[in-house]
């Protein structure tokens, strides 16, 4: 089947043995219908000619900057702009290193750092190599930068050693391929709202209430639902973080009235809205103009009143949109995350505990339990906030694609 028919995808090939399945990754997707642009930095071609790959893929392979014969120039801009997928198999450890560091010596590397579209990458050498803390750290550097790792497989190496190193196979690294592409149509047309980050309650000009919220969770869950095709509108507190995907829309607000506003407009146009942010549930009565002075009195009283509720709102006007609320704990975790998703008539709370080391504020981890309105509840390990947002929207997308 031409799975991969009409997709642009960049085949990145570094210096290693394993070179030489590049040619089978190469032939498993063009009898997929892609068409495939190989890019291999001057090593790569000691393992395995160009020849043999642009036979394969019908087009010249790039590797240098300039074309020899010819002294045409090859844009690793306008490669970016080509492709809906780069893919670098095999990626050694020195190609890994270069791309986590931004060390753009070759065609490849350089090819890297202007991609617009998703990279993945097969890393393959030998098992030290793979294990040593230099080459952990990168490919983490990677993974944060939002790469997908085809992780390597354990077997026999090409050094003779049996581990971990060894170049995922062809056909599964194919399939990979094939998977992200479904994936990434799978909530097409499907309009999601995400709300990120604290609230801002101003006392006067240069004071304010807030909290320690930094909106990666929230970040994270419109990436992912980005990621799979939906359009996806993110209603964000004050909060210092950018959003990679330049396809998500993004409405900045500061106050929790202002949240309620942007909130309650998007509503009937949305079919599912997570209410992932930290928002104040009061408000100082009087906002002062001018800066208030320090007084002569001991003690000064602030009266604070109640912010509207958004996902109770939203939860009480809610016609069809699927609405999912977060719940941060410190006590009675469970029994208060059920109360809260039925008191805000909500379909999913997802629920993180402050007694968690890994769960909170500012931390690049979570670990949550997803509720839901019928009683299904699904307990998940200590995550990154990207992999939380990913099973998190697997179990909405379910809901969602009904
Ligand atoms: N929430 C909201 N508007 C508010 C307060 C909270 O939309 N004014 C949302 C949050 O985004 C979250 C859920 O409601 O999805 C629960 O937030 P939380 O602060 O835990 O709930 P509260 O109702 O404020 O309960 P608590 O008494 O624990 O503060």
């Amino acid at each position: 089947m031409k799975t991969l028919q009409g997709k642009h995808i960049v085949l990145g090939i570094s210096g290693g043995i394993a070179a030489y399945k590049s040619a089978y990754l190469l032939r498993a997707l063009i009898k997929r219908g892609a068409e495939v642009q190989v890019v291999m930095t001057p090593s790569g071609k000691e393992f395995i000619t160009p020849a043999t790959l642009s036979a394969l893929s019908g087009k010249p392979v790039v590797s240098e900057f300039f074309s020899a014969n010819t002294g045409e120039w090859h844009s690793h801009v306008d490669l970016g702009l080509w492709a809906d997928l780069m893919v670098i198999a095999p990626a050694t450890a020195n190609t890994i290193g270069k791309m986590a560091n931004g060390i753009a010596d070759n065609m490849l590397v350089t090819t890297y750092l202007s991609a617009k579209e998703q990279v993945m990458v097969a890393p393959a050498m030998d098992l030290d190599m793979w294990k040593h803390p230099s080459t952990q750290r990168n490919v983490e550097t990677l993974r944060k930068d939002g790469v997908i790792i085809i992780e390597p497989e354990a077997g026999e190496l090409a050094s003779g050693l049996t581990g971990k190193g060894r170049m995922e196979e062809p056909e599964a690294i194919a399939r990979r391929i094939e998977l992200f592409f479904e994936k990434s149509q799978s909530l097409r047309g499907k309009r999601v709202v995400v709300t990120a980050g604290p609230t801002y309650e101003n006392i006067d000009p240069v004071r304010f209430i807030g909290n320690y919220s930094s909106g990666k969770m929230g970040f994270a869950i419109a990436e992912e639902f980005s990621a799979r095709g939906a359009e996806v509108t993110v209603v964000a507190g004050p909060v210092s973080i950018k959003l990679q995907n330049p396809a998500i829309r993004r409405i900045d607000v500061v106050s929790a009235k202002e949240m309620y506003g942007a909130c309650m407009s998007l509503a009937g146009d949305s079919d599912c809205m997570v209410l992932a942010a930290a928002v104040a549930d009061y408000a100082p009565a009087v906002v002062s103009d001018k800066k208030i002075k320090r007084e002569l009195a001991e003690d000064m009283c602030i009266r604070l009143v109640r912010n509207p509720d958004i996902a109770a709102s939203l939860g009480k006007e809610k016609n069809g949109t699927l609405l999912v609320g977060f719940a941060l704990e410190t006590d009675k975790e469970e029994e208060n995350a059920i109360a809260k998703l039925k008191r805000k008539n909500l379909d999913w709370i997802v629920l993180n505990s402050m007694r968690d080391p890994e769960a909170g504020f500012m931390k690049d981890t979570n670990k949550v339990t997803v509720i839901s309105a019928a009683g299904d509840k699904k307990a998940f390990p200590a995550k990154s906030k990207r992999d939380v947002a990913r099973d998190i929207v697997d179990i909405v997308s379910v809901d969602l694609t009904k």
